[in-house]
């Protein structure tokens, strides 16, 4: 079996207490290869090593780094398809999604290496004469960075490029899950040119490696995408250190189907939202509130369209829904749909594990008659479960959209324009789609969400930038005398 090293200094070692994890196929459950379980020395190793990396990286203009990060692009380009079959038998996405999933890191490379020639601040005027005012934007440095399995190459791509642009150095910390296209990435970004020391790689457990680098006093900001509970304990750890914090955590997204909509098209929108991934996107939309006179007729139509999904290995071109990614996952979502069912909630489709293939297979299910406050439609489940609920207007399918902790994505479908825009204004999320489902944002506009879907942070777009930058504000006076702002200005 294949052996995988920790990526420290521009060196590939070993971990320093030598202990490993195995990595599987969640389609097949076979093993793909053994990783270095990071203990906390390892992750001292690496943040020492970004430390060091740092001045000179962040003294290199930020043109000449994004050549780097150009280059990095073209070599993503390059590997595009063996990349995404790789991340298809590690992560179980199918083929069609994994090729977005690096696209969007190749996307997040040529955005980010374009900023090397913004990195914009700004100029004003100043209230007294011969002064100048202005603000530019300096690296943090060392930066944090701890990613999720759903997206084992995107996320951290969107975090580590911008990092990079921006002038910090960088230690990633990926899921234990999909740790293989974080190896690929530091050496595409190694090969790309990136100098020893910037780009460190941590592989192994959240609750050592992660924690370890949380807690690292040299670690000057933590972007992290996962869990609320473990953003929690992120957002406390890193407070007592006054460490910068970018959480993107859970959702439980929306979509709201009108009466006036255009029905074909919100089931196709449902259904990709809802099942694409497996449901395993913080976008995915797991709640569908439906106008109640057309509830029976859309119920109809889901489920007809639902029943025909595939479910099995990504690398086959005609299925539609790969596996959960592991046993953890897959006996949650199990336990959502014993919940779902105790509630009273109506199963109408699906509910159970597909036995007859070996991998983490559960069946794109829905529930309808759901209640708002029932804990299938209040928690983030994270696998293929949807719930419909009735509305009998806008304003209370807005209520309900609004009723959970969450607020990352929302959709809505509608042609009338009055009542997407009354969306837009009153649904609680960073993300409002109109004639589209939650999922499926674009790499140059802010990613983020409101309430416990994060801190008030942005990623993406130019608020990435910002997560990684601290502004320093300029005042330049050439008066050649003292000028006292506020007091000289009275007259
Ligand atoms: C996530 O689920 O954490 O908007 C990220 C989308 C993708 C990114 C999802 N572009 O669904």
């Amino acid at each position: 079996m294949n052996e995988y090293k920790l990526f420290l200094n521009g060196e590939w070692l070993d971990s320093a207490a030598g202990e490993t994890f195995e990595d599987i196929n969640p389609a097949t459950l076979e093993p793909i290869g053994l990783f270095q379980k990071a203990s906390m020395d390892d992750v001292n190793h690496a943040v020492d090593s970004s430390e060091e990396a740092f001045d000179s990286w962040s003294t290199t203009p930020p043109p000449q780094r994004a050549k780097i990060l150009y280059r990095a692009a073209r070599l993503l380009e390059g590997r595009k398809e063996e990349l995404a079959r790789l991340m298809t038998v590690e992560n179980g996405k199918v083929l069609q999604e994994a090729r977005g999933d690096v696209q969007e890191a190749i996307d997040m490379a040529y955005y980010a290496a374009g900023e090397g020639r913004r990195l914009l601040g700004e100029t004003a005027p100043s209230e007294l004469p011969d002064k100048f005012c202005m603000t530019v934007r300096r690296p943090i440095g060392v930066v944090g960075l701890i990613t999720p399995f759903n997206f084992p190459l995107a996320i951290p791509a969107w975090k580590i490029m911008p990092a990079l642009i921006s002038g910090n150095t960088i230690v990633l910390k990926p899921s234990s899950d999909t740790p293989l296209l974080a190896i690929e990435l530091m050496k595409i970004l190694s090969h790309a040119g990136v100098t020893r020391g910037v780009v460190n790689l941590v592989t192994g457990v959240g609750s050592e490696a992660g924690a370890a680098l949380v807690r690292n006093r040299k670690v000057r900001a933590v972007s992290f995408t996962g869990s609320l509970e473990t953003g929690k304990w992120v957002l406390s750890e890193a407070g007592k250190d006054m460490k910068r914090v970018s959480l993107e955590l859970g959702g439980k997204n929306p979509i709201i189907v009108m009466d006036d909509a255009n029905m074909d098209l919100a089931v196709d929108g449902v259904l990709w939202g809802a099942f694409g991934t497996t449901g395993q996107r913080c976008t995915a939309a797991s709640r569908v509130i439906v106008d109640e006179k057309i509830l029976k007729e859309f119920q109809r139509k889901l489920v007809e369209r639902a029943k025909k999904l595939k479910a099995g290995s990504g690398l086959d071109e005609s299925v539609d829904m790969g596996p959960l990614i592991n046993g953890r996952q897959l006996a949650k979502v199990e336990k959502y749909a014993q919940i779902g069912a105790d509630e009273g909630a109506r199963l109408i489709l699906g509910g159970c594990r597909i036995k007859h293939i070996p991998g983490y297979f559960f069946e794109p299910t829905i529930f309808t008659n759901v209640a708002a406050d029932m804990r299938i439609a209040q928690e983030e489940i994270f696998g293929p479960v949807l719930s419909l609920i009735s509305a009998k207007s806008l304003e209370q399918a807005i209520k309900i959209a609004n009723s959970v902790p969450y607020g990352l994505s929302s959709s809505i479908y509608t042609e009338n324009i009055k009542n997407a825009f009354l969306a837009i204004e009153r649904l609680d999320s960073g993300i409002t789609y109109v004639n589209a489902p939650t999922i499926g944002a674009e790499i140059h506009l802010p990613f983020g969400g409101v309430k416990a879907t994060g801190n008030g942070t942005r990623e993406a777009g130019t608020t990435a930038i910002d997560e990684f930058t601290d502004l320093k504000t300029v005042y330049f006076d050439y008066s050649g005398r003292l000028q006292k702002a506020q007091i000289d200005t009275q007259n």
